[in-house]
């Protein structure tokens, strides 16, 4: 059975939004781990709109499953996730314009940035998967870098428009994941997964670890709206009593 990394990004972004202490993904990290998160990740990214330094080094204290550092290939963020030695380091594309990881990292084009990156978190012992596309050329260069992992970006699958796009898609993670097997390497998935989309995936052989971040935030944001408003409704009739 697949683990379930929880991506927690966007409790940061909300808090972010104000510039406020508010939602803390640290609290959120705790919660996901009551819920059964296996894995607990975020991504630190360059310009840092969600995720802060101060998040990564109070989760790398708190954080009792593992902790998956999502990380562009560029050396001031691995000088970071030397220091934190997070237990997992997943190594994704960034751009400062998009709006999210588009597209998966393009190992065979920037294999010597990758290396150097890869070489040094391997030296602190932090496991390495790299999140792709379902490409056989960058499986192989995954596994050439000596990566323990790769993460297949899913995001075409989510954003297919028709059943048979679905299918087509589906049946390419099927494929490029048993390409990896067969090369050795840990299977994960993740990008764009919902609770509408998730089970198929959640059942391609050798499937371990499932990273889902903005699903599970909105829905957390809806079923836990109407207490926090009740609550907020409660202190206002308490304070007319006074
Ligand atoms: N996996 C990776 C490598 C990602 O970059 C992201 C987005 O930060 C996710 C999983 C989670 O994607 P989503 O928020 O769409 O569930």
């Amino acid at each position: 059975m697949a683990t379930l990394g929880v991506n927690i990004d966007h409790v940061a972004t909300v808090r972010q939004a104000r510039r406020t202490v508010e939602p803390d993904p640290v609290w959120a990290a705790a919660l996901a781990e009551l819920g059964g998160a296996d894995v607990i990740t975020v991504h630190l990214r360059e310009d840092r709109r969600h995720i802060q330094d101060r998040d990564v080094r109070v989760l790398k204290q708190t954080v009792q499953v593992k902790l998956n550092l999502e990380m562009a290939a560029e050396q001031s963020i691995t000088d970071f996730a030397l220091e934190i030695l997070p237990q997992q380091a997943t190594l994704v594309p960034e751009k400062r314009q998009e709006v999210t990881t588009e597209g998966g990292l393009d190992v065979v084009g920037n294999l010597d940035r990758v290396r150097r990156c890869v070489d040094q978190l391997h030296q602190k012992g932090i496991v390495v998967s790299l999140f792709i596309d379902p490409s056989e050329k960058q499986i192989e260069a995954t596994k050439a870098l000596g990566c323990a992992a790769i993460e297949l970006h899913t995001g075409r699958y989510a954003d297919a428009i028709s059943p048979s796009e679905q299918d087509q898609e589906l049946a390419q993670l099927r494929r490029a994941g048993e390409f990896a097997r067969q090369c050795g390497l840990h299977l994960h998935f993740g990008h764009g997964l919902t609770y509408r989309n998730v089970q198929p995936v959640a059942a391609i052989p050798g499937a371990e670890e499932l990273n889902i971040g903005h699903s599970i935030v909105a829905r957390a944001v809806m079923v836990g709206f109407t207490q926090a408003v009740r609550e907020m409704r409660e202190l206002i009739v308490a304070a007319s009593h006074t």
